[in-house]
């Protein structure tokens, strides 16, 4: 028996608290607007989660404007540059050198959520974790609602816009009324094994490897964290996968001349992500605002789905600035063409990036092999091609994506 249902209100309710839910709050919270974060999971587990790495050049001046960059400025790893690795030779990507200054910065998602949850409960924000049945309602109506229970009891959150942050398998999008929403998707018939392993990295910056065995990529944590992926089948399981078996991949994988690689410690974590490239249009229904991955997904080769979330929030949160200020809509009805622009413009580099690098079953007669060799070639021999990675790599301006 659950007790009997309260009501509450707020100015914008939020569903998810990953990177998209916790920085839009936090924006708002900036912006003098009230919001209430709802969340499945545990803080515990919000906080373990391993996902992305790499913050653009704008995720970081955006996080440290907003107050909340002070632990990645100090433990967060300043990257000039990748190596691209093939044939046994490698090429540097300089980044500054081709994009006027900029870089990257490795910095685990889950200490960005840390952050962000310390942000919020220092800010006295309501931010709930474990609640349970969360539905959405009166999406057409300028009343929207958020059902809920939590703690053993039934919630109604009246809202004046609600916040779809709740990533690719929530309930925002779903709620949508059928035709609503256009789907374009793709699915690639590879996944990738991810592996935390407390060993120093055998390199100073990212690791994109293309083998005829499969892609590998090798990153970081921190000076004695590395992260690596490995290209695995679709429906791979982490069981075939038994710690030497990872070892020996790698060191084939990643194989250069003069080069080793560090093999001498634990491997504290494994996971297989799927790679899909999906998008719905228009990332609205009424007064349902769909951000980061609840309406989109990248295959994780450019390092983009963390730095999308990023940037549709500050679009989310400029806009709701705007109407709660003047009672001006212009910035929430283009909501969804600004933030589709910049989402494009990843979804083409990410399926790019993984084009380029990972071995294509099927691929009988050698076409994609050699289509691939061309495109190293190019990258390599091309300072066009290679500002072309850069640019994409590094990200571009808010206002410019
Ligand atoms: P999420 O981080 O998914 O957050 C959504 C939140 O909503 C979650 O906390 C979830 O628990 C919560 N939620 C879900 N349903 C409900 C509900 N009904 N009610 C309330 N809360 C709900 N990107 C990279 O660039 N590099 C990577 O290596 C990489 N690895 C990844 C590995 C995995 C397994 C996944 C799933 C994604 C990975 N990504 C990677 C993508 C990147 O992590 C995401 O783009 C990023 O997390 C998007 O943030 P988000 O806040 O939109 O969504
Ligand atoms: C990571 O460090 O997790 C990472 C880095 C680069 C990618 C994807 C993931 O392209």
């Amino acid at each position: 028996m659950t007790a009997l249902s309260a009501e509450h209100r707020t100015q914008v309710g939020i569903v998810g608290a990953g990177p998209a839910g916790l920085l839009l709050a936090h924006l708002l919270h900036g912006h003098g607007i009230e919001s209430v974060v709802l969340e499945l999971r545990s803080r515990e587990y919000v906080e373990q989660r391993v996902r992305a790495g790499v913050l653009e050049h704008g995720t970081v001046q955006l996080l440290s404007e907003a107050g909340v960059g002070e632990r990645m400025r100090r433990e967060g790893l300043v990257h000039h540059g990748i190596e691209l690795r093939f044939d046994g030779r490698g090429h540097r990507i300089d980044f500054p050198a081709l994009t006027g200054g900029r870089s990257i910065t490795v910095y685990g998602q889950q200490e960005v959520v840390k952050d962000l949850i310390r942000a919020r409960l220092d800010a006295g924000g309501a931010l709930h974790f474990e609640v349970q049945d969360v539905s959405v309602h009166d999406l057409d109506s300028d009343r929207p609602a958020i059902r809920y229970s939590h703690d053993g009891a039934d919630h109604e959150l009246r809202c004046d816009v609600i916040a779809g942050c709740d990533g690719f398998h929530g309930v925002c999008r779903p709620s949508v009324p059928d035709g609503a929403l256009e789907t374009h998707e793709r699915e690639y018939p590879f996944a990738w094994l991810g592996i935390l392993a407390e060993v120093a990295p055998s390199t100073e910056e990212l690791i994109y490897a293309r083998h005829e065995r499969g892609f590998a990529l090798h990153s970081m944590r921190t000076p004695e964290l590395s992260r690596f992926y490995l290209q695995c089948e679709p429906d791979d399981d982490v069981d075939n996968w038994p710690d030497e078996r990872i070892w020996d991949e790698l060191r084939i994988r990643l194989e250069r001349e003069g080069w080793e690689l560090n093999a001498d410690g634990p491997i504290i974590e494994k996971g297989i992500t799927p790679m899909r490239s999906y998008v719905v249009e228009p990332m609205q229904y009424g007064s349902l605002f769909l951000a980061g991955d609840a309406a989109h997904i990248v295959p994780p080769t450019g390092a983009k789905g963390l730095n999308l979330a990023v940037g549709d929030v500050k679009v989310l949160a400029d806009a709701l600035s705007r109407w709660y200020a003047t009672g001006d809509r212009a910035g929430l009805d283009a909501y969804s063409d600004s933030c589709l622009r910049r989402v494009w413009r990843a979804e083409h580099f990410s399926w790019w990036m993984t084009s380029m690098l990972h071995r294509f079953p099927h691929d009988d007669e050698g076409f994609e092999e050699r289509l691939q060799r061309a495109q190293l070639d190019y990258v390599c021999r091309s300072r066009a091609a290679a500002t072309t990675l850069a640019e994409n790599y590094v990200g571009f301006a808010w206002d410019d994506g």
